[in-house]
């Protein structure tokens, strides 16, 4: 009987990527997502990478019918849990969405894991749980303080993997902290597709350069920093999704495991520097305006990588310019096809 690992989100931006690495490393995955923030096209073009289709089932974490069915037809190993809501802003007008799909969904998850006595649980957690940041690098053992509903329901979710890895034996658990993961896959398949005006700044550098946006604006130029804009830990989605791989063998290699750790680069980067390295990689100089700084932004923030390196034998290898050389053939892609949908629907009609 195969034996799968049972990603949730996996039709999202990380999760995606993931699968890639997952089947890479010989996996067999099955894919929950209620394409909340995605497609089910999204499986063809993982297959279009790896020449194999994870099944998808379309339905929601918090579904406990569904979960119980799934857990009990499937022979799952474990699970990696990406499915989520993740913007920082819309958390704060809608926080009983958040705390519902963040926290109710990772609970239910948990309990059919527990039912089905599966004990492997791998899960999405953030930089932005350490808040204001009091030293830096950050290091795992950094004091948490959520500044929004969002970042809160990571900490919760923690606490919660916590208190059920004290409560019975058995549980390998990793709790990884993402720093700000950019990029795509090099084949150009997959990549981030935010709905509406991103939020990050690598998805709104790229629709600057795609011609979809006129300008960037960039929150500060102000900060205590060299140039004077933020500074963050930008990591590629596919040493990301690597990571995860290796966070996975690390559980099922363990008797009982909780793990905690950073998923980053370890090197920081200002804006500006993030917008030169894509300047390189789409060939010419983006319009950008300085604004004030954005509520709540920190002024810089990037890991300490060494406890993952330790534990999973992991490390980001990728640059920047990788990064933005990769988002950029994505970018090109995606509006690529949309013209092309967009030419076959005018001869249509
Ligand atoms: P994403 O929105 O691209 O992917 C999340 C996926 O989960 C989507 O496909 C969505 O349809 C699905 N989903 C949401 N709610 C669901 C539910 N209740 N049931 C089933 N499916 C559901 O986001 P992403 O960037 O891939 O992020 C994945 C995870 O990583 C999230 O938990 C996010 O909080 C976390 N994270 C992301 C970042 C980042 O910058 N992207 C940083 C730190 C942590
Ligand atoms: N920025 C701009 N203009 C933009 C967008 C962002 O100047 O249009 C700046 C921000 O001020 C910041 C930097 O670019 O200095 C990075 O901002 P992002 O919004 O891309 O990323 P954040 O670090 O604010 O937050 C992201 C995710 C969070 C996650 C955090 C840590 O959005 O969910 O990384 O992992 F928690």
């Amino acid at each position: 009987m195969t034996s799968y690992v049972l990603v949730t989100g996996g039709a999202g931006f990380i999760g995606s990527h993931a699968i890639v690495a997952l089947q890479q490393a010989g996996h067999s995955v099955l894919v929950l997502d209620n394409l909340c923030n995605s497609e089910a096209q999204v499986m063809d073009r993982i297959a279009a990478i790896t020449g194999v289709q994870p099944g998808l089932i379309v339905g929601d974490v918090r579904d406990e019918t569904l979960l119980a069915d799934l857990f009990s037809r499937h022979n799952i190993q474990a699970v990696l849990h990406f499915a989520g809501l993740k913007a920082v802003g819309e958390s704060t007008v809608k926080p009983l969405e958040y705390y519902d799909c963040n926290v109710t969904g990772s609970v239910r998850l948990l309990q059919a894991m527990q039912s089905a006595n599966v004990r492997n649980f791998v899960f999405s957690s953030s930089a932005t749980v350490y808040g204001e940041p009091q030293h830096l690098p950050l290091t795992e053992d950094h004091p948490r303080q959520a500044t929004n509903p969002y970042g809160h329901t990571k900490i919760v979710v923690e606490d919660v993997m916590e208190a059920l890895y004290h409560s019975e034996p058995g549980w390998k658990m990793a709790r990884l902290r993402y720093f700000n993961p950019v990029g795509s896959h090099p084949s150009g398949l997959l990549g981030e597709a935010p709905r509406g005006v991103p939020n990050n700044l690598m998805p709104y550098v790229a629709q600057v350069a795609a011609g979809v946006r006129d300008r960037l604006h960039i929150f500060g130029n102000d900060y205590d920093t060299p140039d004077g804009t933020g500074i963050r830990d930008y990591i590629h989605v596919m040493d990301l999704a690597e990571g995860h791989v290796q966070a996975l063998h690390h559980c099922l290699a363990q008797q009982q495991v909780l793990s905690t750790l950073n998923l980053g680069t370890g090197r920081g980067h200002t804006v500006l520097e993030m917008l030169r390295a894509f300047e390189q990689a789409c060939g010419r100089e983006l319009p950008y305006e300085f604004m004030p700084r954005r509520p709540g932004d920190v002024a810089a923030c990037w890991a300490e990588t060494s406890t993952a390196e330790e534990c999973l034998g992991w490390r980001a290898t990728r640059s920047v310019e990788e990064m933005c050389s990769d988002a950029w053939r994505w970018t090109q892609r995606q509006y690529q096809l949309e013209d092309e949908r967009a030419k076959a629907a005018s001869l249509d009609s």
